[in-house]
């Protein structure tokens, strides 16, 4: 049954070889004594041409089997490979036999023009990886894991599997999923049983007994893991997490999910600066990875998607980042203020349009901001001398805005447990936390990298559901 892969077949020298492959086709074109076919099989961008030649001699079994043949009818063909007298391709299979494997009805399949809109395809979901567009995605998508693997493992990183429920808020924002097994709707009809009218808040929330949920406590599909990152990069010195991440957070943006990836590197003994420097040799390598290993697939962004895409990408690769502090950055931005629907000033935390004039207008490259005010960051970043801007970290690309977040982490026990209890969380929900730095504390940093502003950033496409397989936002969790 199985066959060779198409891109590997594309990649030989044509010899009059005999070869057999499968797929699906894409198109079929039928003149006087020649039909041609266009089958992918999604293992490299290209489709390979299927040559059929009435002047050679074609069977009446072959000619039913083309008839029958319409677009995304799956097929498995054996032929010889030679060099294509036509246009538009270098090699093509002259073939000798073909067979169907399932068929496609013309008037059923969804995927019968060439350009559908993005929004239909997202409707289709489940076929949208066989157009071209979505094919590309899902490769560079691979890529850009294998590539990021890469990196850290290149460089002495262990990668970390931190777990996916949790029963802490690793951002203290409160955005998060709640797991039970509690069966909500008896618990609704108890408070109305219980006479609900005019029933205190508290009394209600009383009714429900998480010693009897499945944890024996409140639970949450985890934010972020970098809190347990951390325990293993105060022990392995320098670690990495890759996995699926959710926030509740309300937001219907192209820039945001309530289910995305998120890679997070943390590191012992690593100060804001050192941060700083693997965040860019970080971001220069996977794009150097597109650009150079994802040829194929980057020339069609570049030519359908983004004009251009592919110098922009190469000039990022060969320049240095911005790094500016935020007291700065609003400094900048408080000169351009008319430019603005809210308005800079010190203290706001930076709008997408603040992020995106830094980033396009002023400097025209990626920018990082340091030293943020504490009062619009998360609990665990490291507090500055000053005593009112904290140690973090943002990493800005033109077009898009954040890509990155990160931060010196505070190491001092004294410090940090004032800045949990001063922003209402509770010391004990962080108990394991505050123990690293109460055992063996060190200086430590690390970041978050969003996997799919990555992908939005190095494909050009500009709807963030448009570079997961199946996106969950508010309202959308179909398929
Ligand atoms: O800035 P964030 O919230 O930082 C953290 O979660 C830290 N714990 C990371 C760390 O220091 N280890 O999120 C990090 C990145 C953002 O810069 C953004 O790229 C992405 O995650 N991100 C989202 N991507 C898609 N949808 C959302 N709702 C996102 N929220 C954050
Ligand atoms: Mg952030």
């Amino acid at each position: 049954m199985k066959t060779e892969l198409i891109r590997n077949i594309l990649s030989l020298k044509a010899e009059n070889q005999p070869v057999e492959l499968s797929g699906w086709v894409r198109t079929k074109r039928d003149s006087k004594n020649l039909v041609f076919l266009q089958v992918n099989d999604g293992s490299c961008f290209s489709s390979i041409q299927l040559t059929f030649d009435r002047e050679k001699g074609i069977s009446p079994e072959t000619e039913d089997t083309l008839k029958k043949i319409t677009t995304g009818t799956s097929v498995v063909a054996k032929g010889i490979l030679t060099v294509s007298p036509g246009k538009g391709q270098a090699v093509e299979v002259l073939t000798e036999n073909i067979k169907i494997l399932g068929e496609a009805p013309a008037e059923t399949y969804p995927l019968q023009k060439k350009n559908h809109t993005f929004e239909f395809l997202r409707e289709n979901a489940h076929l949208r990886a066989r157009t071209n567009t979505f094919g590309a995605v899902a490769r560079i998508r691979s890529q850009m894991a294998y590539a990021l693997h890469t990196f850290f493992q290149e460089q002495g990183f262990q990668y970390v599997h931190t777990p996916i429920i949790t029963t802490s808020d690793a951002e203290g924002a409160g955005e998060m999923f709640q797991v039970t097994t509690l069966d909500l709707k008896a618990l609704a009809e108890k408070a109305v049983s219980a006479g609900n009218k005019g029933m205190q808040p508290e009394k209600a929330a009383s009714l429900i007994d998480y010693s009897k949920d499945f944890f024996g406590k409140p639970a949450n599909l985890t934010v972020s893991g970098q809190l347990e990152a951390e325990t293993y990069a105060t022990a392995l010195s320098r670690v990495y997490t890759f996995g699926p991440t959710f926030r509740a957070e309300n937001s219907n943006t192209t820039r945001h999910l309530a289910e995305f990836w998120m890679c997070e590197p943390e590191m012992a003994f690593y100060d804001l600066k050192d941060n700083m420097d693997t965040a860019e040799a970080f971001v220069k390598h996977l794009l150097n990875w597109a650009l150079t290993k994802c040829r194929e697939d980057m020339e069609f962004f570049d030519q359908r998607i983004q004009k251009g895409l592919i110098e922009t990408l190469t000039n990022v690769v060969n320049s240095e980042f911005i790094r500016i502090t935020y007291t700065d950055a609003v400094k900048e931005l408080e000169k351009h203020n008319g430019n603005f629907e809210f308005k800079a000033y010190w203290g706001c935390d930076l709008q997408s349009e603040h992020e995106r004039y830094l980033t396009e207008q002023i400097f025209k490259k990626p920018v990082i901001v340091t030293d943020y005010p504490k009062e619009i960051k998360a609990f665990y970043m490291k507090l500055n001398e000053d005593g009112k801007t904290v140690r973090a970290m943002d990493v800005l690309v033109p077009g898009l805005g954040e890509i990155i977040g990160g931060s010196q982490r505070e190491e001092s026990y004294d410090k940090l447990l004032s800045r949990i209890t001063e922003l209402g969380l509770k010391p004990e929900d962080y108990w394991w936390y505050l123990d690293l730095r109460k055992f063996g504390s060190v200086p430590h940093s690390g970041f978050g990298l969003g996997f799919e502003r990555l992908l939005l950033y190095v494909t050009g496409m500009s709807n963030i559901r448009d570079v997961i397989p199946y996106p969950r936002a508010p309202k959308l969790a179909d398929f």
